[in-house]
């Protein structure tokens, strides 16, 4: 019988699904739409070209986020798993590479969350204007209370603490509901919500004097910034982090749709509903900008503090403190970043969920669990605590420039030389999807992406390992930025070592189908437990 045919050990666990093709596009673009796109974007946009970053970043769009797009969608799909699993039926050692980004997302998650928290108890000072007047000291003293970046502290800064705390029972919850019940039900109160409230804000926005200058600044062409390979590469960062392409996932989004689901156009839609959203972001932040400078009696490029955490945490708090109606504005764009950043955050969970489900057949309540307890505690002591920003700042950068590009690298070239190959990955995607995707697709993920990627990575490993990061000493980068880096490598190799005892089942196949996998999947999975 096709039930016990190969999970001898435990029973299989039916794999949820969205409810529908609409679900899983809201919680796609969800996962999309994120800190990046508020709080990344309108400052890496500004300082690398302005108006001409736009078209490295449109390039970055079309010639790398879709395709990559399509490629997670396609592997999701056909294999029906989490990145471990899917990966592992592409070639056996692939499974590595699946655990690995499935602990790249882990890492993310950790400090992610924080950066939540810090949304979540600015949207409360907004309200009275806690930061008082002067937003740069209350954000690194009062607030995170952190400590230079040449020490190190274990002691808990309450204010991150607490409502990081609550942050993580909530979107544990959410997970621990499952696909359907959680992830998808959140993401059909919250993007809607993000979208009315954001656009309230950029409207309001629109309105204040100096709103145009805050335009031309943003959208002037620097036409030289073109000739920098910086700009590409912050052009290309920005599109794999901001996408959420190429560490599992849309992988893992994608393996929870029924069989018969259009992926190409549904990418399409998300790619451009995210970058949308975020050059939409650009508008509604650099308006704000423009409004302070003209109160200032200045010009837009002598504001200082337009990047990072600093344009979120002191540069906005400084805009609310100006405006008539302030109050309201600063709930509205911090609740926004929250919901914005809920909906990734849920995304980057359901990965290492999705992963846990599928290699030992827990509940999803089950694997909240497993995976909450540890994500917690290491988030609470890292990013909760007096050196928190320090922390975050270094792992954020070596995650991100490391951890995601050699995750989306082993991902493309695995999938252009190991077992079935682009080929048949293409035919997939064109078996199901409206728009079909054409040959030219094949080198360019095969070669051309994990090519430029590789120089990119390469590029950033080499300014590290000359001129170190930050103001922080080499110690503390090394356990920290390339140890975030480690951790995942080790987890990774750790949870491929671990015997498969359970296969996903896909409760949309056939029978006919579900038996036809079997054949190799049994195989696979005896293969891998002896
Ligand atoms: N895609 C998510 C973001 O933009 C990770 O923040």
């Amino acid at each position: 019988h096709f039930m016990s045919s190969s999970a001898s050990k435990s029973a299989p666990r039916a794999r949820d699904s969205w409810s529908g093709q609409t679900g899983f596009l809201l919680a796609a673009i969800g996962s999309a739409i994120g800190l990046g796109n508020i709080w990344r974007f309108p400052g890496v946009s500004y300082s690398n070209g302005g108006g001409a970053f736009l078209v490295p970043y449109l390039v970055a769009l079309v010639f790398v986020g879709i395709p990559m797009l399509w490629l997670d969608y396609a592997v999701g799909h056909k294999f029906r798993g989490s990145p471990p699993w899917a990966l592992r039926k592409i070639i056996g050692g692939g499974e590595f590479v699946g655990w690995f980004q499935t602990f790249v997302c882990f890492v993310i998650m950790v400090y992610y969350g924080a950066v939540l928290a810090w949304g979540v108890q600015y949207t409360i000072y907004s309200v009275n204007a806690a930061w008082g007047d002067d937003p740069t000291t209350f954000f690194t003293d009062t607030f995170l209370q952190v400590v230079p970046g040449d020490t190190f502290s274990w002691a808990p800064a309450w204010s991150v603490m607490i409502p990081l705390a609550l942050v993580w029972v909530l979107v544990l919850f959410v997970i621990g509901r499952g696909l359907s019940k959680g992830v998808e039900a959140a993401n059909k109160v919250f993007l809607p919500l993000l979208v009315i409230l954001f656009l309230a804000l950029v409207v309001r926005a629109l309105f204040l004097p100096g709103a145009v200058e805050g335009l031309n600044a943003f959208f002037t062409p620097n036409w030289a910034a073109l000739a920098d390979p910086k700009v590409w590469l912050a052009a290309f960062a920005q599109i794999f982090y901001s996408l959420s392409v190429g560490f599992g996932i849309m992988l893992t989004y994608a393996s929870y749709l029924k069989r018969k689901s259009n992926l190409t156009g549904t990418a399409l839609v998300a790619g451009f509903a995210n970058s949308s959203f975020e050059i939409l972001a650009g508008i509604g932040v650099f308006s704000a900008v423009g409004f302070m400078a003209h109160q200032g009696g200045v010009s837009v490029s002598e504001v200082e503090g337009l990047t990072g955490p600093i344009l979120s945490f002191v540069t906005f708090p400084k805009i609310i403190s100006m405006m008539p109606g302030g109050p309201i504005f600063g709930v509205l764009f911090f609740s926004s970043l929250v919901l914005a950043g809920v909906t990734s955050l849920l995304s980057l969970l359901q990965v290492v969920s999705g992963g846990l489900q599928d290699k030992f057949g827990w509940s999803p309540a089950r694997s909240a669990l497993v995976l909450g307890v540890p994500a917690t505690v290491i988030s609470l002591v890292l990013f909760g605590t007096r050196s928190g920003l320090n922390n975050l700042d270094i792992v954020d950068n070596f995650i991100n420039s490391i951890g995601v590009v050699s995750s989306a690298i082993m991902f493309a070239v695995l999938c252009a030389v190991a077992g079935p190959r682009l080929g048949v990955l293409r035919a997939h995607l064109n078996s199901v999807s409206s728009v079909k995707v054409p040959k030219l697709w094949e080198p360019l993920v095969g070669i051309v992406i994990p090519l430029v990627l590789f120089i990119m990575m390469a590029m950033s490993i080499v300014d590290l390992l000359t001129n170190g990061y930050g103001k922080y000493p080499t110690s503390y980068v090394l356990i920290f930025g390339w140890g975030s880096v480690a951790v995942a490598v080790v987890a990774a190799l750790i949870l491929t070592f671990i015997p498969w005892k359970h296969r996903p089942v896909d409760t949309h196949a056939t029978v006919a189908q579900i038996l036809a996998d079997d054949t190799d999947e049994t195989a696979s999975i005896e293969g891998g437990a002896k």
